[in-house]
């Protein structure tokens, strides 16, 4: 029996009847983009936030395309962020003519090292872009401290991490703007590709439902030019109907990550960084793998029949659009070195005992053979 890294299908089973309710009221009522199944959601993904405003979009890298857009962030900008995460993060942030800089991650919690944020910072900083990497918060108290004290913005990346707390305050609540992907693989996961953006900024709340519909703030008027960042009502009637299970899909992949730690613990492989005050989602278990055992391992684990990936093997200012900031091959170690040793392995809520037990039996006989 092979264990995948992840399995829709079994979230989905037991809520095909709510789901099939939805797609036949929307189907009857035929109001397919935004409208009242849109709000519902809305609402409810704020009140989860712990924001006074939440605004559903087409996707991850929309809301944060949107948040830079509302900000008035372009060209001669720069936004400091993480070169360790998904491409999005920074192509965002190229997209509106702005320059992301990278800084070097923390090599324990893979999130920004918020100690290098200050020395990064030059009068053309508009903005800190963080990333909740695999689920877990960075460090939102310094993060925010720093952009006070130099007048910035703070965009938070929580496109992983929905359901994560810094202290008791939900990623994404913490900053000027949060960003969410509901993409299929995340926490919560929309039937395609979705994305949410909250804050407690009235005013940017209204520019961004503006921004969402071209920059339209009334029938027919266009005070700046947006795009078509609207969510289908479908997507929003299936995220609202999980949304109520979320804290059960990430109290199940705890679980699982607490397992995991026990388990592996003896074996000289790395495991998560965890700490109290930071509830961590783990949209990804990932493990750190030492001395070039990593594609070994993974090659290991997929002979096996077990879901494994790397997430993400060319930090972001190695990449080839990135070669004209200048930030070549060892600027930026801790990234750089992450890229070539960690491993996702399965963590999705629905494992059972049994896979994870052959899982954590693949991995041991991997370390016994090293
Ligand atoms: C860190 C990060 N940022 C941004 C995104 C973009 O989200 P989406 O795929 O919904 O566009 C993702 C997800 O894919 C992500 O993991």
């Amino acid at each position: 029996m092979p264990v995948p890294l992840i399995d829709l299908g079994r979230q989905h089973e037991p809520l095909m009847n709510e789901i099939r309710d939805a797609f036949e009221r929307i189907v009857k009522n035929s109001a397919f983009i935004l409208g009242e199944e849109v709000e519902r959601f809305e609402q409810a993904l704020a009140r989860y936030a712990g924001t006074k405003y939440a605004i559903g979009v087409t996707s991850g890298t929309d809301a944060l395309l949107m948040a830079l857009m509302a900000l008035d962030i372009g060209p001669g900008d720069e936004v400091i962020t993480s070169p360790f995460t998904f491409f999005a993060t920074a192509g965002s942030i190229s997209r509106v003519g702005a320059k992301p800089v990278f800084i070097d991650i923390n090599p324990r919690t893979y999130n920004l090292q918020w100690e290098m944020i200050e020395g990064a910072i030059t009068e053309k900083t508009k903005a800190i872009m963080p990333v909740h990497l695999f689920g877990l918060s960075a460090q939102m108290d310094k993060i925010t401290e720093i952009a006070e004290k130099h007048g910035l913005k703070v965009i938070e990346d929580a496109a992983q991490a929905l359901g994560a707390r810094f202290g008791d305050k939900m990623v994404g609540s913490m900053g000027d703007v949060g960003c969410y992907s509901f993409y299929p693989t995340k926490n919560l996961a929309a039937m395609g590709d979705a994305g949410a953006l909250v804050t407690n900024d009235g005013e940017l709340a209204c520019r961004l439902r503006c921004i969402r519909v071209h920059g339209m703030d009334r029938a027919d008027h266009f005070p700046e030019v947006g795009g078509n960042f609207r969510l289908d009502a479908f997507k929003a009637a299936v995220l609202a109907l999980k949304l109520p299970h979320l804290d059960t899909y990430c109290t199940q992949r705890r679980a699982h990550a607490d397992r995991y730690g026990q388990q592996l613990e003896a074996l000289p492989i790395g495991t998560p960084f965890e700490a109290e005050t930071r509830y961590h989602v783990y949209n990804q278990y990932t493990v750190r793998v030492h001395g070039g055992a990593r594609e070994p391992l993974g090659h290991h684990l997929s002979a096996c029949g077990i879901g494994n990936r790397v997430y993400y093997s060319i930090p972001l200012h190695l990449q080839p659009c990135y070669q004209h900031l200048g930030q070549g091959r060892g600027s930026l170690p801790n990234a750089e070195e992450a890229a070539d040793e960690v491993l996702s392995i399965p963590v999705f809520p629905e494992m059972t005992h049994d896979e994870q037990e052959k899982v954590i039996a693949a991995i041991r006989e991997f370390g016994q053979a090293e």
